[in-house]
């Protein structure tokens, strides 16, 4: 091995050794996705509502079921929302819930709620377009929602 074969496998396996650790750290801190937000069992299936909830003047608690092909409910409409918390689940297979042009956008896990919050910019009044972003099957392009933001 001559000089330089040595200085890169350094820094491959530097390289690899901040990949490791970073991991290790993640899986140290507990930091998920948000879609293992919360397991989902049939029991919780059963009680979940579809709908919106108004926990305090302007946080409002969404909760959504998506299943192939259509969120439910459809069109979601807020008053003055400060803070959005979305409770998502789906019943058959993995979709995707992503609000366009914003920074909203997770997997959704049969099983599992995907919770997800969003400060919608203030002053800011229009109709966002959701789509599912996860193929799920034959109609995935069909699969979308409106979320409406009223000042
Ligand atoms: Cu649901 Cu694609």
């Amino acid at each position: 091995m001559n000089k330089i074969e040595k200085i890169w496998a350094g820094i491959v396996i530097a390289i690899l050794a901040l990949f490791l650790s970073t991991l290790a750290y993640s899986i140290t801190i507990g930091y998920n996705p948000p879609s293992s937000g919360a397991l989902c069992l049939p029991a919780d299936l059963e009680k979940f509502n579809p709908g919106v909830i108004e926990r305090e003047p302007g946080v409002y608690e969404v909760n959504i079921l998506a299943k192939q092909y259509y969120f439910e409910p459809f069109k979601i409409t807020l008053k003055n929302p400060k803070k959005i918390i979305f409770r998502i689940t789906s019943i058959d297979v993995i979709h995707g819930f992503s609000i366009v042009g914003t920074n909203v956008n997770v997997m959704v896990f049969p099983g599992y709620f995907t919770i997800v919050t969003w400060e919608p910019p203030q002053n800011d009044q229009r109709e966002f377009l959701i789509i599912c972003n996860e193929y799920c099957g034959t109609y995935h392009s069909t699969m979308y929602s409106k979320l409406i933001i009223e000042r």
